[in-house]
């Protein structure tokens, strides 16, 4: 949550920071600011609205400052004013900072701050970092005091600093917030998170956690917490500048949902061995002994991710006979979990930055537990933290509301519980090559699935000015019901509740009248009758009902209002492809009630405070 961006160059730094800035609004949208040094003399902007605003004040200003750090906001402390946006400044105005996360202790520091007589502006934790180097950069030199000011804040957070003495520095910190820099073109550059830094590189030095950094143009020193040097050589992303644009698609939303087919396919290739009839899974360490002698397997995700992780725990059970559970993050570390070397936990996250999971991923490696991320961001935090990592290969997702790493997901982690099962010999042959074959036609299936847009946008349009929205599914649809219901609140502010199908009678239906519609989910496959007696009782109490089946299912088209029709796959599969026709239709409803489908409000797509 709040972009950062930072630039030190032989270019005027005001347009770079702006595009990159641009690049990394779905990380939040409240407010925006940068600060340019020209010499010694330190110039800002900022105010409370998107970055096409700032860009546009800013554009008339034409400064010549080759050194600079933007900022868009995401607030935590303080109201989203001109006054709370970043860059904060210290007294004398010659000290600018942004900052992500949270600074936990602002209020002691402040306090302590004020009684040496600074004087703050503002209602937010971050104005403390500039008082602090204020403080501290007389005696520790500038480098010095953001060494000593970033060991003196608690919390998760990553700062950007200027300082007008060091006209051609850029200084940064983190403690579990991400961040990223990149060296090109004889300058340097540091941002939140990689799609800012694409126009320039794609070799990328990810900043560990405690580690400070200075930047000059082409140039890069980091710093442990104790200020030794640090040597990291850079990580080379495979994604392109392009996919950081909207490539003709109305919204990053819509066009996401059309990549699936060709996402999924991504995660899939070379992992599957359709002579063998199994998964060939070689990166991932499942030999490693502690993770697959595991007696038990804990999914450990936030958001659509755990959606993913439902999923997965109920693959695993079904194919490799492993007891396993999706459990939050969240509640995950403030409970009391039992953990060791025999559970093994498979984190599941996009940014793999995703501050709840990261916090439990520590405990359970404290704990002993072997940790296996399945992420999609190579070098993020979490693949650093984990013993292995399956990257899903869902490219670059910039929509808010997550949808290709969702589908991504799904497949690898269907990958694992298929080479699981194969290797606890829990999945007899025929059925793993079955599986293999299952799998390998779930991007045909995806891609049929999206021939569901249209009909998708009428009852989209039929149904934009419903109230609530109730979400049915069972088993390996639960998690679909679930994460088409959170698709729909996300983007559209209407409220939808998902419940398994076999739950409904017990509270849920209470609510079913004629103006309260339902989406259930009733595809082939063994919970498909029980599904459609679940809609014959909301049917009975006059509640509408839109469902998903398999194509050419006459009884089920019967049994409701409406009917998407999906193509026919193995049931265990079907998630890949269902959850298509929910996204578009929270897609199509947000575009009808004139909502951002890219910047839903309240919003960050990376999670990176507690
Ligand atoms: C936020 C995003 C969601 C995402 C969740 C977990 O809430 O808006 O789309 O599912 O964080 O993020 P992660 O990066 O860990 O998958």
């Amino acid at each position: 949550m709040c972009g950062l961006m930072g630039y030190a160059g032989p270019s005027p730094a005001a347009p770079i920071l702006l595009e990159g800035l641009a690049r990394l609004e779905y990380r939040g949208y409240d407010s925006a600011g940068l600060a340019v040094l020209e010499g010694d003399r330190l110039r800002v902007e900022k105010l409370a609205g998107r970055v096409s605003e700032l860009a546009a004040r800013v554009r008339g200003l034409a400064w010549p400052g080759r050194l600079g750090i933007a900022h868009t906001r995401w607030a935590t402390h303080g109201e989203v004013t001109e006054q709370n946006a970043h860059p904060h400044l210290d007294c004398h105005e010659r000290i600018a900072v942004i900052t992500n996360g949270i600074v936990e202790n602002w209020r002691e520091l402040r306090a302590e701050l004020e009684a040496g007589g600074h004087r703050f502006r503002s209602e937010t934790d971050t104005e403390v970092i500039a008082h602090l180097a204020e403080a501290l950069a007389p005696s520790l030199g500038v480098a010095g005091a953001v060494r000593e000011a970033a060991a003196r804040l608690r919390g998760a957070y990553a700062f950007l600093l200027v300082h007008a003495t060091a006209p051609d520095r850029l200084f940064v910190a983190r403690r579990s917030a991400p961040l990223v820099i990149g060296v090109a073109d004889g300058a340097a550059i540091a941002a939140s998170d990689v799609p800012a830094l694409l126009p320039h590189t794609r070799e990328i030095v990810y900043l560990g956690d405690g580690e400070s950094a200075e930047l000059w143009p082409g140039g890069i020193r980091l710093t442990d917490a104790a200020g030794r040097p640090v040597a990291r050589d850079p990580v080379h992303v495979p994604w392109s500048a392009a996919e950081a644009e909207k490539g003709g698609y109305a919204h990053f939303m819509l066009k996401e949902i059309h990549e699936q087919p060709r996402a999924v396919a991504d995660t899939l290739v070379g992992r599957l061995d359709l002579s063998a009839g199994r998964p060939r899974l070689e990166e991932l360490p499942l030999s490693e002994p502690r993770i697959s002698a595991a007696r038990r397997v804990l999914l450990v995700a936030c958001g659509t991710a755990w959606h993913a992780s439902l999923y997965g725990a109920a693959l695993l059970e079904e194919l490799a006979r492993v007891p396993a559970a999706a459990v939050l993050a969240s509640e995950l570390r403030y409970g009391h979990p039992v953990l060791g070397p025999d559970t093994a936990v498979v984190a599941v996250s996009q940014s793999g930055e995703t501050a709840d999971t990261l916090a439990a991923v520590r405990l359970a490696r404290e704990a002993g537990s072997p940790v296996l991320a399945v992420c999609n961001v190579m070098g993020s935090q979490l693949t650093r933290d984990a013993d292995a990592t399956l990257y899903t290969r869902a490219g670059l997702e910039v929509g808010v509301a997550s949808t290709k790493a969702y589908t991504t997901q799904l497949a690898a982690l269907a990958l694992i519980a298929v080479e699981w099962g194969v290797r606890r010999g829990t999945l007899p042959p025929a059925e793993a090559a079955a599986a293999v074959e299952g799998l390998a036609a779930a991007p045909g299936a995806l891609a049929e699935a999206l021939r569901l847009d249209g009909p998708a946008a009428d009852l989209a349009r039929q149904y934009r000015f419903a109230y609530n929205f109730l979400y049915l599914g069972r088993r390996h649809n639960w998690p679909t019901a679930a994460e088409g219901a959170l698709k729909l609140k996300e983007i559209s502010y209407i409220h939808a509740e998902a419940y398994p199908g076999g739950e409904m009678k017990h509270g849920p239906i209470a609510m079913i009248e004629p103006t309260f519609p339902t989406v259930a989910v009733a595809v082939e496959g063994s919970v498909r009758e029980k599904m459609l007696s679940n809609v014959s009782e909301i049917r009975a109490r006059k509640g509408p009902v839109i469902l998903l089946a398999t194509r050419g299912d006459r009884d089920a088209a019967a049994a409701a209002d409406h009917v998407l029709e999906l193509p026919r796959v193995p049931e265990r599969f079907s998630p890949l492809s269902a959850v298509v026709p929910l996204q578009l239709f929270a897609y199509h409803v947000a575009v009808e009630r004139a909502c951002d489908p890219d910047r839903p409000r309240n919003l960050a797509k990376s999670v990176t405070v507690e």
